[in-house]
């Protein structure tokens, strides 16, 4: 790992200065750091500002009030499946702690707070009897952000699927279609007249490929064939719970959430570019495509006609749905090269294999990316709207008398911030941005090492103390 002095160089960041070297960004990133020549007012006044975080990562209370086991309660109890070997059993314990964090979520002057709800709340079994419990736990949450003057977002599913579910086959059971748009159903109509924000997944690349290809995620499964089944049948029940959304809830605002890396080849060789095109297949269109109408990037990424198995009639339509907005979720550039690995026959080279800028999970800082992501999804014509529905970075903070110096946390959201308004001033219609995260929490199979918060929570004794980049975004948007 290069020393942090080193690295802030690099980025050219030395003090209070911040100089980018890249020109594409014109004067906005080539100012100084403390003359910001941007404002929350060039954004526009229906821009949305955001904070955004997940139930499993913060709630804690795994067991508490009749909530079922999820798959991450599960998983993280496998030997190594957790760096550290954490779990989330307490996490960050909003559960107990929400109205606090919505008051200082507030009080940092965000006008969003996108959450989700965990399934094995509401329907501990997966399907059949309601909790209610869970149901008031969320009734609770909503009303004090309300109350706040907050606007709840809600995503769906954040990946905590109940473990009863997982043992019948998970995602690649197609019975999911069943059990999640009942799921939706339960929720939506329950929420429905507080809540007309709403994203049916979160990631489905991240869960599908990370859980059943790689097995890094739960539940830890490394097939490629149960990878594709995983997929197909996240598209449809994005599409399908969609629907059931647009059914239940008058005036619903209804989107999806993608995660997006910028994919570069590392040179010219054709051969290169060619892996990095299919790189960008799988990363970048994989999920958006089929939602529009245009079904998998099989031209790109061949072995993808292999999902033509899974396929039962009428599939194709179902796919589709109309989405009122896409939610991009940002965090890092990847760099590819040809390689003989059956299926994307393309592999990354590590922002730490290239020596440039990263975060603590190796994740290379690259603003422009973010640029060209947005330029890339307004190309699609039947996109409406979208929202950076997350961005952030996680930097080793240390705690010193109650205060938590994050410079190069803030320089991450300056410059991403210039990075998005370029794009909007070149007319892509960009209207919020979420940060990842109001607090830190559990960071999947990292556990607590890498912390996201604007809100540093200090896991022994559960204390908060708002970090100087929760204080920029207090003034910046003021
Ligand atoms: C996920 C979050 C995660 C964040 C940071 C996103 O991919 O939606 O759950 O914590 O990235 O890694």
């Amino acid at each position: 790992m290069m020393h942090r002095r080193e690295w802030l160089k690099r980025i050219g960041i030395f003090g209070t200065g911040l100089i980018l070297s890249n020109s594409m960004f014109g004067k906005i990133v080539l100012s100084q750091i403390n003359e910001l020549e941007f404002s929350k007012k060039d954004f526009g006044e229906n821009f949305l500002w955001g904070v955004a975080a997940a139930a499993y990562q913060t709630e804690g209370a795994w067991n508490v009030d009749g909530k079922g086991e999820s798959t991450w309660d599960n998983f993280s109890r496998e030997p190594k499946a957790i760096e550290r070997g954490e779990n989330a059993d307490v996490a960050a314990d909003f559960y107990h702690k929400f109205t606090e964090d919505i008051k200082m979520i507030k009080s940092l002057n965000f006008n969003v707070f996108r959450f989700s709800i965990a399934w094995t709340r509401i329907l501990p079994k997966g399907t059949g009897e309601v909790n209610q419990k869970g149901l008031d736990f969320y009734h609770r949450v909503i009303d004090a952000c309300l109350q706040e003057g907050l606007e709840p977002w809600i995503t769906l599913y954040h990946w905590d699927l109940p473990q009863v579910l997982e043992a019948q086959g998970g995602w690649k059971n197609r019975k999911i279609i069943e059990w999640f748009t009942n799921y939706v159903d339960v929720v939506t109509k329950e929420f429905g007249a507080k809540v007309k924000n709403w994203m049916v997944l979160n990631e489905p690349l991240s869960y599908t490929g990370n859980g059943y290809m790689n097995g890094i995620f739960a539940p830890g499964e490394k097939s490629l064939s149960g990878f594709m089944r995983a997929v197909h049948h996240s598209v449809l029940c994005q599409a399908e719970g969609g629907r059931v959304i647009r059914k239940n809830v008058e005036n619903a605002n209804v989107g999806t959430t993608f995660v997006t890396t910028y994919v570069e080849p590392i040179d010219s060789n054709p051969k290169n570019v060619a892996a990095a095109k299919r790189m960008d297949a799988i990363m970048n269109r994989l999920f958006v495509e089929p939602s529009l109408g245009m079904g998998y990037p099989e031209d790109t990424v061949p072995i993808l006609k292999k999902m033509r198995k899974y396929f039962e009639e009428g599939d194709e339509q179902k796919m589709a749905f109309d989405f009122d907005f896409i939610g991009v979720q940002y965090y890092f550039r990847t760099v590819a090269k040809k390689s003989v690995m059956p299926g994307m026959r393309a592999k990354e080279i590590t922002a730490e294999e290239r020596g440039v800028p990263r975060n603590e999970m190796n994740g290379e800082i690259y603003p422009e990316g973010l640029y060209h992501r947005l330029k890339a999804y307004s190309q699609y014509k039947g996109i409406k709207n979208l929202i950076v529905t997350e961005n952030g970075t996680c930097v080793p903070d240390v705690l010193e008398n109650g205060k938590i110096h994050d410079l190069e946390r803030i320089n991450y959201f300056k410059t991403h911030l210039a990075a998005i308004l370029k794009a909007k001033r070149e007319g892509v219609n960009v209207n919020g941005y979420f940060v990842w995260s109001p607090t830190d929490n559990f960071e999947w199979n990292k556990g607590f090492r890498t912390r996201f918060g604007l809100i540093y929570v200090n896991f022994e004794t559960l204390e908060r103390h708002i970090k100087d980049s929760g204080f920029w975004f207090q003034e910046f948007l003021k």
